[in-house]
């Protein structure tokens, strides 16, 4: 794989999983903030997350302890926390999982447009805007695509690679390439709303909070449904907590205000009045359900 050296902007939930998994697979990280805390949070996620995936290995049988401990130490050390754009200069790949704001993200991609070296890859981690934008942005659309990862990025298998109409074949081949060395399987996408997974998941989603808000079923028995139903891992109620209510109404009304005359992008009242409540789900311990860090409570 010709990626050795990757950026990722933006620490968060997302953004920490994919320095994570790209350590994990033998890259130097440049682990990109705006805020020390923010830093220093992400990676103390990633220790954490490195130290339970870890644990698991030895109880399998995978790894002795001392392996584990040496494969953890091995990846976080391939990381270097920074506050400065600068550092990703000469990154072969930059991936942007910041927040969920077409302008930020634009005018970030415009600044990295001018900082990084000619051929570093592009790459937004966005669950929902048009990547040709951001593309356009950067001034530099041949190198962009879509990198869009999945919710806890160390364990979901998917990756999706988004291509524009400018995408370069090589370029693309790169990315996907990166997403298999990363441990994923990728699929290749067209840039439209959603790519395959938000557009299916996301209406999905939007169901069950109206189903709720009729009170066709409550919200044990929509979840219980869906897993022991279809087998799904989790109910789309308690999904969309561990997505975030915030993040799911934020797409929503980007495609809402995009494609008005589309009946499945539909936001249900529901939804608003708990993220005005500031009841964001998973990450705000409250949202349908109440939550005990990463379980529900
Ligand atoms: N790092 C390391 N280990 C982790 C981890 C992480 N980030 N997150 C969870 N684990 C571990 C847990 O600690 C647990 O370990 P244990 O068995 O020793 O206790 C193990 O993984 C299993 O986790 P849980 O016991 O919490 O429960 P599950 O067996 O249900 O697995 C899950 C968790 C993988 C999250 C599973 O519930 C699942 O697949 N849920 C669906 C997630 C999903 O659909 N994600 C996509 C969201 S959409 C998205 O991301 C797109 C965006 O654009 C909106």
């Amino acid at each position: 794989m010709g990626i050795k050296k990757v950026g990722v902007v933006g620490c968060g939930l997302m953004g920490h999983g994919i320095v994570q998994v790209a350590a994990q697979a033998g890259c130097d990280v440049i682990a990109l903030e705006s805020d020390q805390g923010f830093l220093d949070k992400g990676l103390a996620r990633i220790q954490k997350s490195l130290a339970k995936m870890g644990e698991k290995a030895v109880q399998k049988g995978k790894q002795t302890e001392e392996q584990a401990a040496a494969f953890a130490k091995d990846a976080f050390g391939r990381i270097t926390g920074s506050l400065d754009k600068n550092d990703l200069a000469d990154c072969d790949l930059v991936v942007e999982a910041i927040v969920e704001d077409l302008d930020v993200k634009k005018a970030l991609f415009a600044e990295l447009g001018k900082i990084c070296k000619a051929d570093t890859i592009f790459a937004s981690n966005t669950s929902s805007f048009p990547i040709a934008e951001m593309a356009d942005a950067s001034g530099r659309p041949a190198r962009f695509v879509g990198l869009h990862f999945f919710n806890p990025v160390q364990l979901m298998r998917l990756v999706e690679v988004v291509r524009t109409d400018k995408t370069d074949d090589d370029v693309f081949a790169a990315a996907r390439a990166f997403g298999e060395a990363v441990g994923k399987a990728p699929v290749s996408c067209k840039d439209t709303p959603g790519f395959v997974v938000n557009r299916l998941l996301v209406p999905y989603m939007v169901q069950s909070l109206l189903m709720l808000d009729r009170g066709d079923a409550s919200k044990e028995d929509i979840d219980t449904a869906m897993q022991f139903g279809c087998g799904h891992p989790m109910g789309p109620i308690t999904l969309t907590d561990y997505v975030g209510l915030d993040t799911t109404l934020s797409i929503l009304e980007g495609w809402v205000e995009r494609y008005p005359d589309e009946p499945a992008f539909e936001i249900p009242q529901v939804l608003r009045t708990k993220v005005e409540e500031g009841k964001l789900g998973r990450k705000s311990g409250e949202g349908f359900y109440t939550w005990d860090g990463d379980k529900k409570a």
